[in-house]
C-alpha cells in the first residue's frame, strides 16, 4: 500500500447548537480515490471544507505527510497541496473564463495583468484536461455542467497533490461525467490522491478505490469499493438495508387534464402531448435536448408560441405568477438561481410559493404556514434545527427538498420537476419517489424531467424523449428502457 499523505484525527465542528462533525478521522494515501459518502447533512462537505481552509475545525488534528499542520485559510491549503472544487460554485459571473481560473494570481507584466500568458496558461491547462472554452469569453454564458469543467480547471492550476471533487456529476452530462472519470484516472496514474463526494453509485465503481462513510455527523464504516456491494455503503449510510428504491405504483392515470400543441420558442419545437389527471408523464432526453425549456416554457417563465388546453379551456401562463395561480408549481434545475432564496429562512421560503398562490384571495394564517412548512420539513426528512433556519445553512441536498418542499406547498394541479433528485441521497430519493406516487394516486399530475434513467423508468408512467428541442418519441412503459430512451435521445 502507497504511504499516507494526509491525516485528519479526532475532527469536531459545531454551528451554535448544531454538531455537523464529531469525532471523525479520515486518512487519505497517494495515488488513491478516496470516496466521501453519506445522507444529506451527513457533514461531507464540512469536513473537507476543513480541509481546504474555508472552514476551521471546533477540535481536531491534521497532519500532511506525517507533520501536524494549520489550515486556517484557503491559501494554507493551496501551499499545502490541497485543492478543492466545491458543491455550490462561486464563480463571479463577469470574469472571462481565464480571469476565473487564476483569479488573484494574474501574472503581471509591469504591473499589468499579462493577457498573452494568461490566455496560453489556460489554454494549456484546458488541453491537458482535454476540454476547450474560450478563455476570454464570459462565465455567465456557460451551464452549470460547463462552469464546473472550468472550476476543476481551476483547481488543477495551483499544482496540487490532494484534489477533493463534492458532487462534481451531480450536473454534469453522460459524456461529461466520462471526461471527468478519465480526468481523475490521470490525476491518479500521477501520484496524486483525489476524494470524490458523491451520492451516485456508478461515480464510486468507476472510480474509487475505497469509501468513507459518515453518518450524523460520525463515522460510520469503510470499505473497499472492489468486492463491495451497494447495498453494503447504503448500510453505512442509513442504517438499515434498502428494500427498494421504488415504491410500487398505486396511481391510475384518469381524463385528459393538459394537452399541448406546437409549443415552439427558440429552444422548442411543435412539441405536442397530453397529460392525465394522476398521470406522471417522465421526459428523457440528453442535457441541452430542450427538457427545461419545455417546462418553463409550461409554467410560463418563458414565452413561446402555439397552444395550451387546461381541461380543454385554451390558457397562457404569461409569467410564473399565471401558473401558480392556474394550479402549476415548477422544481427548477438550478435550485441557486430561481429555486430559492438563499439568505431567508425554510419558512419564508415555503411560504413564498404559499403566498404568490394565495395573495388572489387573502392570506394564510401563519399557525398554518408554520404548520405546512413542518409538515414538510417532515416528510422530506429536511435535516434541520428547525424551520427559522436560514437555507444557506443547509447542506446541498437539503437545500434542494425545500425547493421540492416549497412547490409542494402551494398544493399544484400539475407539478412540473427539473431533475427533482439532484444531489439527494438514496434514502431521501425514496421518500421523494414515494411522494411523488402517492401524489398522483391523490390525483396530482407530474411531469419529471430527468438524466437518470433508472429513476424515469421507475416511476413514471409514460414516457416522452427529446432531441435537439423536438419530441422524438413517446414510450410506453412496456416499450421503454434505458436502450430504448437513449436511441431516441440520439434520435436514431
Ligand atoms: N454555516 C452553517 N451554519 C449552521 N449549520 C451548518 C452550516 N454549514 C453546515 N451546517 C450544518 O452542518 C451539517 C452538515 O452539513 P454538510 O453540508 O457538511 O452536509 P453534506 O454531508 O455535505 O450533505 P449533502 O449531501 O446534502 O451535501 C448540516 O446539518 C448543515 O445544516
Ligand atoms: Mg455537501
Amino acid at each position: 500500500m502507497s504511504r499516507v499523505i494526509l491525516e485528519m484525527k479526532k475532527i469536531y465542528k459545531s454551528y451554535g447548537g448544531i454538531q455537523a462533525l464529531k469525532d471523525v478521522s479520515l486518512e487519505l494515501r497517494a495515488g488513491e480515490v478516496l470516496c466521501l459518502c453519506g445522507e444529506n447533512g451527513a457533514g461531507k462537505s464540512t469536513l473537507m471544507k476543513i480541509l481546504a481552509g474555508v472552514e476551521t475545525p471546533t477540535q481536531g488534528e491534521i497532519f500532511i505527510d506525517g507533520k501536524l499542520v494549520k489550515i486556517s485559510k484557503p491559501i494554507d491549503a493551496f501551499d499545502f497541496g490541497i485543492s478543492m472544487v466545491h458543491q455550490e460554485l462561486v464563480q463571479i459571473e463577469e470574469m472571462t473564463v481565464a480571469e476565473n481560473i487564476f483569479v488573484g494570481r494574474y501574472k503581471t507584466k509591469a504591473g499589468f495583468v499579462d493577457n498573452k500568458r494568461l490566455r496560453e496558461d489556460t489554454l494549456n491547462l484546458m488541453k491537458e484536461l482535454g476540454i476547450y472554452f474560450e478563455p476570454d469569453s464570459l462565465i455567465r454564458q456557460y451551464t452549470v455542467a460547463s462552469r464546473q469543467l472550468i472550476e476543476i480547471a481551476k483547481a488543477l492550476s495551483h499544482n496540487c497533490s490532494i484534489i477533493i471533487f463534492d458532487e462534481p456529476t451531480a450536473a454534469l452530462t453522460i459524456e461529461e461525467t466520462e471526461k471527468l472519470y478519465k480526468i481523475i484516472r490521470q490525476l491518479k496514474e500521477r501520484g496524486m490522491a483525489i476524494i470524490l463526494i458523491s451520492h451516485r453509485m456508478e461515480d464510486l465503481y468507476a472510480v474509487g478505490d475505497r469509501v468513507v462513510v459518515l453518518k450524523d455527523g460520525e463515522n460510520s464504516g469503510e470499505l473497499q469499493v472492489a468486492g463491495s456491494k451497494v447495498d453494503d455503503i447504503v448500510q453505512l449510510m442509513i442504517g438499515r438495508q434498502m428494500t427498494q428504491q421504488f415504491p410500487k405504483k398505486t396511481n391510475s392515470p384518469g381524463e385528459k387534464l393538459l394537452e399541448v400543441k406546437g409549443l415552439t420558442n427558440s429552444k422548442i419545437t411543435n412539441i405536442s402531448f397530453e397529460l392525465k389527471k394522476g398521470e406522471i408523464l417522465g421526459i428523457g432526453g440528453l442535457v441541452g435536448a430542450g427538457r427545461t425549456e419545455l417546462l418553463r416554457a409550461i409554467f410560463g417563465v418563458d414565452d413561446c408560441q402555439g397552444d395550451v388546453f387546461l381541461k380543454g379551456e385554451r390558457i397562457k401562463n404569461n409569467s410564473p405568477i399565471d401558473g401558480l395561480n392556474r394550479g402549476f408549481a415548477l422544481v427548477p434545475e438550478d435550485r441557486k438561481d430561481q429555486g430559492l432564496i438563499l439568505n431567508q429562512s425554510i419558512l419564508q421560503n415555503v411560504v413564498l410559493s404559499i403566498l404568490k398562490k394565495m395573495s388572489v384571495w387573502g392570506i394564510m394564517n401563519p399557525k398554518k404556514e408554520m404548520d405546512v412548512c413542518d409538515e414538510y420539513i417532515k416528510k422530506l426528512k429536511i435535516r434541520t434545527s428547525g424551520r427559522t433556519m436560514i437555507v444557506q445553512m443547509l447542506s446541498g441536498g437539503n437545500q434542494q427538498k425545500v425547493v421540492i418542499g416549497k412547490c409542494l406547498a402551494s398544493n399544484p394541479e400539475i407539478l412540473l420537476l427539473d431533475e427533482p433528485t439532484r444531489g439527494v441521497d438514496v434514502g431521501a430519493k425514496a421518500e421523494i419517489y414515494k411522494i411523488i406516487n402517492d401524489l398522483a394516486s391523490e390525483g396530482m399530475s407530474i411531469i419529471v424531467v430527468s438524466s437518470e434513467m433508472t429513476e424515469l423508468l421507475g416511476i413514471s408512467d409514460r414516457i416522452l424523449v427529446m432531441h435537439e428541442g423536438h419530441l422524438s418519441g413517446e414510450l410506453s412503459m412496456n416499450e421503454a428502457s434505458e436502450e430504448t430512451i437513449m436511441k431516441l435521445a440520439i434520435n436514431h
